[in-house]
């Protein structure tokens, strides 16, 4: 290959890249927009978590693999449907995931958990990292729109939506949504639905 073709070809593969980076921040924006000035409704139905759990998944592997992160998946048997919007709630899962790989070091572990809570009429799933961790004064404050928790290790991209847009589904859903972490040692994030 010549040269100036070499050069070309990495360009766009680079020109894609970011491409397909800033359109998924520019849709994180829409959604959040669209979100806060109640300009969406919530499609309720059961929906087979196990199934959106593994789609979720299967596209975030990627982000995973290059990290070299190993993935568990801890779905109790019987799980019942989840009454629920099937898109915002894998961009729930999307958004927990994304941030378990960002926010953990290479080589690190991340599990997803659901279980029943027939005595609370919930499903609750829970998405843990052995990350850098947050600490307890930034444990409600990660779910506010543009906060971003700096611990001094330097700079992860983001704009800092993620949670924000997490939370405002989970509060049209009726659900609860809250952080634990031991800073570095890693974080849990866990929702739950209305099953
Ligand atoms: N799993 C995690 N481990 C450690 N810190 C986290 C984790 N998830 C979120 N945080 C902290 O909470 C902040 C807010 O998260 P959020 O997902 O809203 O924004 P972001 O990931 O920075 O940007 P965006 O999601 O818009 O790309 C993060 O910047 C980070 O400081
Ligand atoms: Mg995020």
């Amino acid at each position: 290959m010549e040269y100036f073709e070499l050069i070309s070809a990495r360009y766009s593969v680079r020109a894609y890249k970011s491409d397909a980076v800033e359109e998924e921040k520019l849709q994180q924006v829409l959604n959040a927009v669209r979100l806060e000035s109640g300009q969406i409704e919530l499609d309720l139905k059961p929906v087979d978590l196990v199934s959106l759990v593994n789609e979720a998944v299967s596209e975030s592997e990627t982000q995973f693999q290059a990290k070299e992160q190993t993935l568990e998946l801890k779905l109790s048997p019987g799980l019942p449907p989840a009454f629920c919007d099937e898109d915002w709630t894998k961009q729930i899962l999307t958004n927990l995931l994304n941030n378990a790989g960002k926010f953990t070091p290479e080589g690190g572990r991340i599990l997803i958990a659901a279980r029943h809570r027939p005595d609370a009429g919930v499903i609750e799933v829970a998405v843990s990292d052995t990350g850098r961790g947050i600490p307890e004064s930034g444990l409600k404050e990660v779910f506010e729109k543009f906060r971003r928790v700096d611990d001094g290790k330097g700079a992860v991209r983001g704009t800092g939506l993620g949670l924000a847009i997490v939370k405002h589904i989970i509060n049209a859903h009726g659900g609860r949504v809250w952080a634990e972490s031991v800073v570095g040692k890693g974080s849990t994030f866990t929702f739950s639905l209305p099953a």
